[in-house]
């Protein structure tokens, strides 16, 4: 994650979407750089988003197919483990 955050250049005051979270394995290691209430949560799949929203609730959370997204609010866009789909 440290690689990833690198390469994000992640900032404390970042907004983040975290695009095909699924149960959301990514969020404790992203919020070491900024805190949950600036991270959005994105999956397609409702079982998985819900199992991540139940783990972080704070998280806002969009269950939909990203690339059915209208333009959000964010600085940076987080695909993990995505692209295998
Ligand atoms: C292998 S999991 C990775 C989960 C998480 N990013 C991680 O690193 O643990 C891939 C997730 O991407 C979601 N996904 C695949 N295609 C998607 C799409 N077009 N839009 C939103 N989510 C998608 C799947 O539902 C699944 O939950």
């Amino acid at each position: 994650m440290a690689k990833i955050a690198e390469e994000l250049l992640l900032q404390p005051q970042d907004k983040i979407l975290d695009v095909g979270c699924g149960t959301g394995a990514m969020i404790p290691f992203i919020h070491q750089y900024i805190p949950l209430s600036q991270l959005s949560l994105c999956d397609c799949s409702d079982a998985m988003l819900k199992e991540a929203k139940k783990r972080f609730p704070e998280c806002p959370a969009i269950c939909s197919d990203f690339l059915e997204l209208k333009r959000g609010n964010f600085d940076k866009l987080l695909f993990n483990a995505v692209f295998v789909y």
